[in-house]
């Protein structure tokens, strides 16, 4: 799937087709499903993991499809720096299992159809912690081929740090926004790769992080659906990324917050031409469609969601 095509499907409005008629695909209509069409998980389940299945790659075949020979420069450093930045996804993951098996728990009673859109979440993280584990994979093991700089065992095992704990819907949209940050440069690293290998391989984990953006935005629109959740917690996390000089901008920020709990090597990109004004036009315009996603309220600019964001915390 070309991004172009995964980000026009992304914006398609929640569909309420019965689960029977469905061809493998992100699951969307969440809350509907379990709380008007009486839903089960376990068919959830099959619907997760059929669409996970039909979507397999084999990294090994991937890498032996590359001329490593006629690697550019750019695209070397590229692949070691994904090679760094997908090694964080797995204690996001890891966490996300927890966190919403933990909130799926404090729902049951009061919301039980909320509880089974948080355990939706909770069993999808097992693909997403897999399909991430490709990605990690792929570009650490071309790294090496390569001769570039390895990991060490230190920084391997800092990068394994967990996130901090948030709310759900806010932890949801976040993860979405990296979602597209990750989709965008991979996307543009895509086209200006001039070996086909490597062009399909970037092209390949676009299209899965497009997809697992798909994903977090199904989840969190679940969670505003039961209206235990408000739009205005998906509205602050994009006007965090959004604002001037805000996380979107990456690493060409004046200045990178120093975290010890955990590690986002998207900030640190040391990579010309990929964190360019077209590539952050397309993060802006991916992140306005997935807040109309989330709460059906349409923005097409920075200004416009920290308007609507003011606006629905009461300012
Ligand atoms: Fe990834
Ligand atoms: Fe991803």
């Amino acid at each position: 799937m070309s991004l172009d095509v995964a980000v026009s499907i992304a914006v398609e409005p929640p569909s309420a087709a019965p689960y029977g008629s469905r061809l493998p695909d992100v699951f969307s209509g969440l809350y509907d499903f379990f709380s008007q069409e009486g839903g089960k998980l376990v068919e959830m389940t099959w619907a997760q993991h059929s669409f996970h299945e039909s979507r397999r790659w084999s990294a090994t075949k991937m890498i032996d499809a590359i001329d490593l020979d006629k690697l550019s420069e750019a695209d070397k450093q590229f692949i070691w720096n994904a090679g760094r930045a997908e090694l964080t996804t797995k204690p996001g993951a890891d966490r996300l299992t927890r966190l919403a098996d933990k909130e799926c728990r404090d729902w049951q009673d009061r919301d039980p159809d909320l509880a089974a859109v948080m355990q939706s979440c909770g069993t999808w993280s097992r693909y997403w912690n897999e399909e991430e584990a490709h990605h990690e994979a792929v570009f650490n093991r071309l790294s090496n081929l390569l001769g570039l700089d390895q990991i060490s065992n230190d920084t391997f095992i800092e990068f394994r740090k967990v996130f901090p704990d948030d709310d759900m819907l806010r932890t949801l949209f976040l993860l979405a926004v990296s979602e597209i940050t990750a989709a965008v440069n991979y996307g543009s690293c895509a086209r200006r790769a001039e070996d086909p290998g490597l062009s399909a391989l970037f092209k390949q984990v676009a299209a899965d992080e497009i997809q697992h953006m798909r994903y977090f935005l199904a989840f969190a629109r679940g969670l505003v659906d039961s209206k235990q959740y408000k739009a205005k917690d998906a509205f602050a996390v994009a006007y965090f990324f959004l604002r001037e000089n805000g996380d979107l901008v990456g690493s060409l920020r004046e200045k990178i917050e120093q975290r010890d709990s955990h590690v986002n090597w998207w900030d640190h990109l040391e990579v010309s031409g990929i964190e360019d004004l077209e590539n952050l036009n397309r993060k802006q315009q991916l992140i306005f469609s997935a807040l109309y996603h989330v709460t059906d309220i349409k923005v097409d600019s920075s200004e416009q969601v920290e308007r609507k964001w003011m606006e629905l915390v009461g300012c």
